[in-house]
């Protein structure tokens, strides 16, 4: 069924697990993801970044925004687990409204390049909105960028916890995602993954809110290879492990964002079998594989979070 995003995060949070979102642009990556959360017994969480709106929409956002929750909701009405549909890292305001107008299950307001004062006034007010609708708010403090070894530079980019503090206390949002050292895309880390646990287990204490953990592929590197083999070159390329992730949910993550990882698993298979039949042109055809690699890292990633039959 189709449920308010707040339905399977507050659950979450209570009991100490982790939820994948799921970031997808097109039918085929929710296709996969649902059949893996479906077979797992898992709540799914989708999520579409203001690209994948426009992209959807061919530039009509409001279209977009209809799309996604149309197909969302087409499935989700008969499936058996909860199933919510998230903007991810809304900055303009317009499209933030177009996503509660089409039925958004969530939003997230992504105001952390502002100061702390602008960031949480223009979050305030977007929960205000969302709130009236019964759409429930993520919003973000500090900035994703990798932690170095130097105590200065990672107060500048990591969440501040008295900030955290006042920011939840004040800006009545549903869910939080603290800046503790990960960062989006394929290279996260160029030696050790290093998070902030410390910084995250004062955030959650503080705030006791669903956390959130953006940045969070693990880059598996058996898709990787995968595409590598077949001409695809991601060199250098490193993520956070999975018993980093589940170090993070011991700690408070609840809703764990990944797209790099669907992204890569996908090329892979897409790689694989084009390589495989020059003779194929069906579609139909040529992205099974990549939809079943998808698939597997979907439900591989239930299995590390602990949200398998949590419905
Ligand atoms: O946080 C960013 C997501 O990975 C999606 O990014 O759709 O803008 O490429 P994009
Ligand atoms: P990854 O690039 O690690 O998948 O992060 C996705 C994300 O944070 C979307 O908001
Ligand atoms: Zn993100």
């Amino acid at each position: 069924s189709y449920v308010n995003t707040r339905e399977i995060l507050d659950k979450a949070s209570k009991e100490y697990y982790g939820v994948a979102a799921f970031n997808i642009n097109n039918l085929e990556f929710l296709q996969a993801i649902l059949a893996g959360a479906a077979e797992k017994k898992s709540p799914a969480i989708i999520e579409t970044s203001e690209g994948a709106i426009k992209y959807a929409g061919m530039g009509d956002y409001f279209k977009g925004a209809r799309i996604f929750v149309n197909m969302v909701k087409e499935f989700a009405n008969d499936l058996d687990i909860p199933v919510a549909l998230h903007l991810d890292h809304g900055k303009d305001f317009n499209i933030i409204m177009a996503c509660i107008k089409a039925g958004y299950s969530s939003v997230m307001i992504d105001a952390s390049h502002y100061d702390f004062e602008d960031n949480l006034r223009i979050t305030k007010d977007v929960a205000r909105i969302a709130h009236a609708a019964g759409v429930s708010v993520e919003a973000e403090l500090g900035q994703l960028a990798g932690i170095e070894d130097n105590v200065e530079a990672a107060e500048n980019v990591l969440v501040n916890v008295d900030q955290a503090e006042k920011f939840c206390a004040e800006s009545e949002i549903d869910f939080f995602a603290p800046a503790i050292g990960t960062s989006h895309g394929a290279f996260k880390f160029k030696g050790e993954a290093k998070l902030d646990y410390d910084r995250l287990k004062k955030v959650k204490e503080i705030t006791g809110k669903p956390l959130v953990l953006h940045g969070a592929s693990s880059v598996v590197q058996e898709y990787v290879k995968i595409a590598e083999e077949h001409g695809a070159d991601f060199g250098g390329s490193k993520g956070v492990p999975s018993d980093v992730l589940k170090e993070t949910v011991k700690f408070g993550i609840n809703k764990v964002n990944t797209d790099t990882d669907l992204r890569i698993a996908y090329i892979a298979g897409l790689r694989e079998y084009l390589d495989n039949d020059s003779k194929q042109f069906d579609p139909r055809k040529y992205y099974k594989v990549a939809m079943d690699y998808t698939k597997q890292v979907v439900m591989d990633r239930i299995d590390i979070l602990g949200s398998a039959g949590k419905i």
